[in-house]
Order: C-alpha cells, then sequence, then structure tokens
C-alpha cells in the first residue's frame, strides 16, 4: 500500500431524483431509522483510509443542513452542485484543488448508494495501488442483453461477453479527473459517470468486480430492496 497517498471522497447529492415520484430527493428517503445518504457517508466513515468527504447538494436543499449536523467533528465539507451529476463532481473537484496535491485519490461515490460495503472501498483502493490511470467498481453483466428500438421491438441481442454495470466508488487521480471533466463538459458533452470522461480523454480505467448489492436507489422497489440488504448485514 502507498503510505503517503490522500483519499478524498467525493459524494453527488445534488440530484431532485424524479424517477422515485415521491416529494422527497431520494437521498432523503429513509431506510430503517436513517436516511439513504446517512447510510452511505456512515459506510464511508467507516473506511480508515479516507480523508476527507465533500458532500455535493443542490442550492435550495433545506433538509442537508439538518443531516450534516450529525457529522459535525467529522471530515466532512459541503459543496452546492450543478445542473447534471458531472457538473456537481467538477464543482467539489475545484473546491478540493483548492488545497489537495494533483495526486490525491479522489473517490466519487452517489449518495443514492447506501449498501457500499466498505470492505469493497478497501479492495479499490487495494487494486488501484500504484495505477496511473485509477478505476471503479463494476460487476459483470449477468442477463441476456437487448437492443431495443423506440418502437419497443427487439434489433438484436447483445452479446455479454466483456459487459460490464459500472457502479461507485469510481476512484481516479484528482488533477487528471478535473483535467478530464473539464474537458469534456467545455466541449458541450455530458457523461455519466466519471469513467466515461476518463475514456474520452484517452485513459482506459480499471474495473474491479464489486458486489450486486450496491445498487442505486432510482425506482421505489430499490428502497425496500436497499432495506433488505442492509438488514441482511445486521443479522449477519
Ligand atoms: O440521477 P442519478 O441516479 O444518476 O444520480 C446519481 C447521483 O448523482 C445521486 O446521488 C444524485 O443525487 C447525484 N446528482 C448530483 N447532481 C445532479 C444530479 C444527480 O449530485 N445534478
Amino acid at each position: 500500500m502507498q503510505a503517503d497517498a490522500n483519499y478524498r471522497v467525493v459524494v453527488p447529492a445534488a440530484g431532485s431524483g424524479q424517477r422515485m415520484a415521491s416529494g422527497v430527493p431520494k437521498q432523503y428517503l429513509e431506510i430503517g431509522d436513517k436516511t439513504v445518504i446517512e447510510h452511505t457517508l456512515d459506510a464511508l466513515l467507516g473506511c480508515t483510509r479516507i480523508q476527507s468527504i465533500v458532500v455535493v447538494v443542490s442550492a435550495d436543499d433545506d433538509i442537508w443542513p439538518g443531516i450534516a449536523g450529525r457529522y459535525s467533528g467529522r471530515p466532512l465539507e459541503t459543496v452546492i452542485g450543478g445542473e447534471e451529476r458531472c457538473h456537481s463532481v467538477l464543482n467539489a473537484l475545484a473546491h478540493i484543488a483548492q488545497t489537495a496535491d494533483a495526486n490525491d485519490w479522489v473517490l466519487v461515490h452517489d449518495a443514492a448508494r447506501p449498501c457500499l460495503r466498505p470492505a469493497d472501498v478497501d479492495a479499490l483502493i487495494d487494486a488501484l495501488d500504484g495505477d496511473m490511470t485509477g478505476g471503479l467498481l463494476g460487476v459483470p453483466v449477468a442477463d441476456t442483453m437487448k437492443q431495443v428500438s423506440a418502437d419497443g421491438r427487439i434489433e438484436q441481442t447483445v452479446s455479454r461477453e466483456g459487459l460490464w454495470h459500472a457502479l461507485t466508488p469510481q476512484m481516479f487521480r484528482l488533477g487528471l479527473l478535473h483535467a478530464a471533466l473539464e474537458k469534456v463538459l467545455s466541449s458541450g458533452r455530458l457523461v455519466t459517470d466519471e469513467a466515461a470522461a476518463m475514456e474520452l480523454a484517452g485513459y482506459r480505467p480499471r474495473m474491479i468486480q464489486g458486489h450486486r448489492d450496491n445498487i442505486k436507489i432510482t425506482l421505489p422497489a430499490d428502497l425496500a430492496l436497499a432495506a433488505f440488504y442492509l438488514q441482511a448485514r445486521v443479522r449477519a
């Protein structure tokens, strides 16, 4: 392990979660006795190698300040997000870059993924030890994949050979990721994850196998599934 490496975390939480069809953004829905984002932050704070966490929230978020109070004394800062996830992450990177070294690692993890296993964060950090580019957690695709046209009919079956779901955390060097995201956004493109920005900049991020229970809360049914996964861990 790199003894002098710094690991900083960005938690994008500035989305409105429209697909949940609930009045409250999905990161503030409750699973058991905590909100989704608290489960996420508690998992990240359980990783001893992480130095600091930047939570990115929207400018009109009036729920976060109440939750942030629970974390006073912890290495946690708040930054205001942007229109899309990639803008929110870029704002956080610009903030971190004011004080951090370009070589520091940044792990970007969705607030809406509360079932993250601290052991998977350790595995990601260990796997990328010494890597020049960085990488992300993912899982191989298990179902048969179909390409479907706009009229709902199958165009073709896509081989799932080599296909993976991209999860988070996604871990890259601060300087490289910052430059890659700035470049892609200034060209007018949007990306839905950090790896895509790195790919467009010519890098080949590494895929590290994580666990399928690291789901992103997107639809109402996901909340019950996340509750089940978290409960199962308490019982284990
Ligand atoms: O909408 P989606 O599920 O892709 O969002 C993934 C994560 O990015 C969520 O945690 C969400 O809060 C965050 N996000 C953000 N800023 C946006 C949109 C989404 O931080 N403008």
